[in-house]
């Protein structure tokens, strides 16, 4: 497992990222364990996870597995989505972040967490309370590195520009979703993320497990978060990303790879990326995803993957610009 710098931080993470949104969930303590321990002994080293995983219980699983090693392993947590019913238990006020990476912490068993990310764009707490907030932490030392998971570009670049006009920490590295089927990040996101240095360590590899093989136009398993979560069943909704999940299956056979290992492969080789963040209920699921760390993914396939969905629309609306179409000057413009 090779390692990669995090954006212009000087922070070294694997290049693969383990997620334990599935810990206390899906996946019992004991499940939790052996996929923590599978993950180690391939060479990762960078674990996401957020205050909301299980209500708090993904934080202790990990934080009881980490301990005797704490200091071998990069640890993530996240600030934004509702705790509880309390009015004040949720968004990016300081209150709140406060308060809740203070419970993180005590849930991980540690002092610090490497990167604390914002989960939500908050619409209802000024950004700059926010950022302020963030910096706070980052110099007590509770959080080394602050980034940013699911908000647009320009609040990103809003706040990008705070940050540096105010002197505070800024943030060094975003989470966006990114899979084959979801490529809105292409857009603005990840040119954002290459212009300004910022880490990019994505979600959802697999389209929530859509990409592992299992599904197809017809074709649903009895179990799985497609057809088991409404909220998933909806963000995966469209027919055309199963039409995806069969032509890459297809493509992956004559690859003679697991579907998962080269969607999985596919995001690890955009040029923006850091690492992708692997999600698994089993340590069979993960093995395909872990196995993206040893595969050599060539431009000719990289682009045959790429041309099984069309590519995003660009953020102008200059189509001809995407199709290599340039303008050349009022001079030449009516010629
Ligand atoms: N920032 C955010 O808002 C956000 C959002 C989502 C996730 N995340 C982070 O990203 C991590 C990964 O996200 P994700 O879980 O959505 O990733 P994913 O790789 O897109 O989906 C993982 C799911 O796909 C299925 N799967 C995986 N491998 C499989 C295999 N070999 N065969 C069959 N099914 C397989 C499993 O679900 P089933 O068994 O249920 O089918 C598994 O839980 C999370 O743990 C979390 O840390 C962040």
């Amino acid at each position: 497992m090779e390692h990669r710098l995090l954006g212009l931080t000087g922070i070294r993470v694997s290049e693969l990222c383990f997620g334990t949104m599935s810990f206390g969930d899906v996946a019992d303590e004991r499940t939790s364990a052996s996929l923590y321990r599978r993950a180690r002994e391939a060479g990762v080293d960078f674990f996401d996870c957020a205050n909301v995983y299980s209500a708090g219980r993904a934080e202790e699983i990990l934080g009881s597995l980490v301990e005797p090693e704490r200091d071998r392993v990069v640890l993530t947590t996240k600030v934004g989505f509702p705790m509880g019913s309390d009015p004040n238990d949720r968004g990016l006020s300081r209150r709140h972040i406060v308060a809740s990476l203070e419970a993180s912490l005590r849930r991980l068993r540690t002092d610090r967490v490497e990167i604390l990310f914002v989960h939500a764009f908050d619409p209802s707490t000024p950004i700059d309370e926010t950022l302020r907030a963030l910096d706070l932490v980052v110099r007590q030392g509770k959080a080394l590195y602050i980034g940013v998971s699911n908000w647009a570009a320009w609040q990103i670049a809003t706040a990008l520009g705070i940050s540096r006009r105010e002197a505070l920490v800024g943030f060094s590295c975003i989470q966006p979703m990114y899979s084959l089927v979801k490529r809105q990040a292409e857009v603005e996101i990840l040119p954002l993320a290459r212009a300004e240095g910022l880490g990019v360590v994505s979600y959802s590899p697999l389209g929530g497990g859509l990409l592992s093989g299992k599904y197809g136009v017809e074709r649903r398993p009895e179990r799985g978060r497609l057809v088991e979560n409404q909220m998933y069943a909806v963000r995966y909704g469209e027919r055309a990303y199963y039409d995806a999940a069969e032509t890459l299956a297809v493509l992956a056979r004559e690859v003679g790879v697991h579907p998962a290992t080269l969607a999985v492969a596919w995001v690890k080789s955009h040029p923006a990326m850091t690492a992708p963040i692997l999600g698994a209920r089993s340590v069979e699921q993960l093995e395909p995803s872990l196995a993206a760390a040893d595969f050599t993914m060539t431009d000719e396939l990289y682009a045959r993957v790429a041309s099984l969905v069309p590519t995003p629309p660009p953020a102008t609306d200059r189509t001809e610009e995407q199709k290599g179409v340039a303008y050349k000057g009022s001079a030449e413009k009516y010629k």
